[in-house]
């Protein structure tokens, strides 16, 4: 075994280390269940129904609802495990803190390093959506858009995409005020958004018909396979709930609640935006269409104020995950400065908002590059690689942990244990298998800087020591 495969820190550790923390300058715990599940579905909805929905439609015709159940699949057994260890060990920094109790400092670092992809990459990926939104908007609204010299990034024709960054920076304001405040706003953001796609399905279903749902799986197993890789990243931020580990009220319950119900909640809402989408105009009509939401109800209204009102919703709901996705990054990077394996300044609160200030504007500087030049494409595929890696050490996390710490009190714990987490890692895999081999290479790449900056900064700065035969214990933070 190699010597970090030893460097694990007790799930006891890391809760006494967040309870310390809130004698102190720690979190606040403002969140109830509600707000919770709220900001669960401001992490999810967003980009992928709003825009990727034409893509699975593309792929999968019709059966794109069986895509988006096999994809909730995919989530669900790795929901049961987050909702496991988020109740087992209910502190800031998800499936990295996770990570660090079961399998290990180097692993924990690898997680908190693709973390970076889920969250951080995502921030961008999101942002760079909400850039063209808000210009269908503005068209609807005026008739005039930005040039795309200033609202998109040398790949895609532009220059520079603003709004993407404007968007970062707006989050970023939000978050460093309070987490009250900034859970309220997600709350308000997150009813509006079930709203618009609620007002959406009524509309849609209003001119169903159902001749338009065949021939329904037009494209067969395949189609369905990979409208479900597509349509995964619909899914992406679930896991963002756990990250709030410290800033909850009664986390070992609601934690788990609230996964459950944003998962069921979220596959409820695409599948019926799908068939209501299908069923209004048929499939053909919905592939591969920008804006296809609001291109159905300009044509079943017969009016273009309905689109408007759908690229409205856009703008709010693809806002929402931005602010909630960059929330879950500043948390996790706050936990592994507490580790030392980043620098000191991204655990540093503010004693006047309690939020971690430096640490938000650091994130929100560093991932408004991407969002400003980068390609959607890549940005897109990158986060999905990088969560669906994470999501099978998460699984992996369970089962060790399980052998390891079957004294930890666990409010929820995963149906037909180990056959679950095993599923989970087995659809994971198979979601990453799916996403091809240009991006299996990149990530490579990336995990190969990621071991090197562990191997340079982060085993050297780790403030985690062990004794032989001992739990880890911290070293003293020096000042
Ligand atoms: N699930 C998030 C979205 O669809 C990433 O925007």
């Amino acid at each position: 075994m190699s010597p970090s495969a030893s460097r694990i820190k007790s799930p006891q550790l890391l809760l006494a280390e967040s309870g310390h923390d809130l004698e102190g300058h720690g979190l606040k715990r403002t969140m109830g269940l509600f707000q919770l599940v709220c900001f669960g579905v401001g992490a999810i909805v967003g980009t992928g129904i709003f825009v990727g929905l034409s893509d699975s439609v593309a792929e999968a015709g019709p059966a794109v609802v069986v895509s988006f159940v096999l994809a909730a699949i995919t989530c669900i057994f790795t929901a049961f495990s987050f909702a496991e260890l988020g109740g087992a060990i209910p502190v800031s920094g998800s499936s990295y803190s996770f990570a660090y109790a079961s399998l290990g400092e180097r692993a924990a670092f690898l997680v908190g390093w693709c973390l970076l992809l889920e969250y951080g990459v995502s921030v961008s990926a999101v942002a760079v959506g909400w850039s063209q939104y808000l210009n269908e908007l503005l068209d609807s609204l005026t008739g005039w858009q930005l040039p795309d010299a200033l609202s998109a990034g040398p790949g895609e024709g532009g220059v520079v995409n603003v709004p993407a960054v404007i968007v970062i920076l707006l989050a970023a304001t939000l978050l460093v005020r309070g987490v009250r405040e900034s859970a309220r706003a997600t709350a308000a953001m997150a009813i509006l958004k079930i709203g618009i796609l609620v007002v959406f399905c009524a509309i849609g279903f209003s001119a169903f018909q159902a001749g338009h749902l065949s021939p329904f799986a037009e494209h067969g197993m395949g189609g369905i396979t990979a409208g479900a890789s597509v349509a995964f990243f619909s899914y992406i931020g679930f896991d963002a709930i756990t990250t709030a580990g410290e800033e909850v009220k009664n986390p070992r319950r609601n934690i788990p609640i609230a996964i459950l119900i944003c998962i069921g909640l979220v596959t409820l809402l695409y599948c019926a935006v799908a068939l209501s989408a299908i069923g209004a105009l048929g499939a053909d009509a919905v592939a591969d269409r920008p804006a296809a939401l609001s291109l159905v109800v300009d044509q079943v209204t017969g009016s273009s104020i309905g689109g408007g009102i759908i690229a409205f919703g856009a703008v709010v709901a693809i806002a929402s995950v931005v602010l909630a996705v960059m929330y879950g990054q500043t948390r996790i990077l706050m936990s592994m400065s507490r580790d030392g394996l980043v620098p000191r300044v991204f655990e540093r609160v503010s004693p006047k908002s309690a939020t971690p200030v430096a640490n938000t504007w650091i994130v929100a500087a560093v991932f408004a590059v991407p969002a400003a030049f980068a390609s959607l494409d890549v940005v897109v595929n990158l986060t999905t690689i990088g969560t669906l890696a994470v999501m099978a050490v998460v699984n992996l996390a369970v089962m060790v942990l399980r052998r390891r710490n079957p004294e930890l009190p666990r409010s929820f714990r995963v149906p037909l244990f180990p056959l679950s987490p095993i599923l989970g890692i087995g659809f994971c895999l198979y979601l990453i298998w799916g996403t091809g081999w240009t991006t299996w290479l990149q990530f490579a790449g990336f995990l190969v800087v990621g071991a090197l900056v562990y191997a340079g900064y982060g085993r050297r700065h780790s403030r985690l020591v062990t004794a032989p035969g001992d739990d880890a214990a911290p070293v003293s933070p020096a000042g």
